[in-house]
């Protein structure tokens, strides 16, 4: 692993924002013991209690995919987590809470922050940051759902080692989606969908402000969530038009 370890960094996905790709090999790990303005999705700031978690981005180059079919490479790295995480917690089910949260029960252990830059048609760099709780027991009140490995399976554990097996996990899962591009990855579509949470539950959950019963029936192919409401109608959307109640 071509790592560069930092004791401490504002944020790891802003420092790779900064370099120069040229000069940045693929598959780079760039991680902080600490992070003092770690960056959310949605504008939120990511809390991480320093030397207790894993804040660290990965450098890919997915010169292969196309800009619309950008979502991929979230199904990709979503999976990859879920490997590198499971074999952490053996008995519990680790969810994907669309469209890129990591889940344990109803509790979320890992976020994942992904950048991408393009050219032409197609994405040149990515930069995926991932925010993985593992040796954290207490969390300040205003984390939403926050839950870490050590509190699942009351272990502590070393995190090089975690890194090393998360990072590992995460490039094969986009090797596995870069080596299968021109064949087809419909295998990785079908084990992202059947690793959503609550997908065929219905749940509830606000949608444009109106709260509704609906079951997680898919993901199109530009990543949006099909849903199909108790009255039988169904609905696509995107991030910014859903809020999940049942979490
Ligand atoms: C989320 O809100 O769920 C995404 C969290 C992503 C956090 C990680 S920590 C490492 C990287 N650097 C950042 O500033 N954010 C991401």
């Amino acid at each position: 692993m071509d790592l560069c370890m930092f004791d401490s960094l504002e944020s790891t996905n802003k420092y790779c924002e900064l370099l120069d790709m040229n000069e940045v090999k693929e598959f780079t790990v760039i991680c902080a013991r600490e992070q003092t303005a770690g960056i959310g999705q949605r504008g939120n700031c990511w809390h991480a209690e320093a030397g207790s978690n894993l804040t660290f981005s990965m450098v890919l180059k997915p010169e292969f995919l196309p800009v619309e079919n950008q979502y991929m490479l979230t199904k990709a790295v979503s999976l990859g987590l879920v490997d590198g995480i499971g074999p952490y917690l053996p008995n519990t089910t680790v969810r994907i809470k669309w469209p890129n949260d990591i889940y344990v029960g109803n509790k979320k252990i890992c976020g994942i922050l992904i950048s991408n830059k393009v050219k032409g048609t197609n994405l040149s760099v990515s930069i995926v940051g991932i925010g993985l709780n593992v040796n954290q027991t207490v969390f300040p009140d205003w984390v939403p759902n926050p839950v870490s490995i050590k509190q699942v399976s009351g272990r502590d554990e070393s995190l090089e080692v975690v890194l090393k097996r998360v990072v590992d996990a995460v490039e094969l899962r986009y090797i596995q989606l870069r080596d299968g591009w021109f064949s087809g990855v419909e295998e990785m579509d079908k084990e992202y969908l059947s690793r959503l949470l609550f997908l065929g539950r219905e749940m509830p959950y606000k949608y444009h402000e109106k709260e509704i019963k609906a079951t997680i029936v898919g993901v199109n192919r530009f990543g949006h969530l099909e849903l199909v409401t108790d009255s039988g109608d169904t609905i696509t959307c995107q991030l910014k038009e859903l809020k999940f109640l049942g979490v």
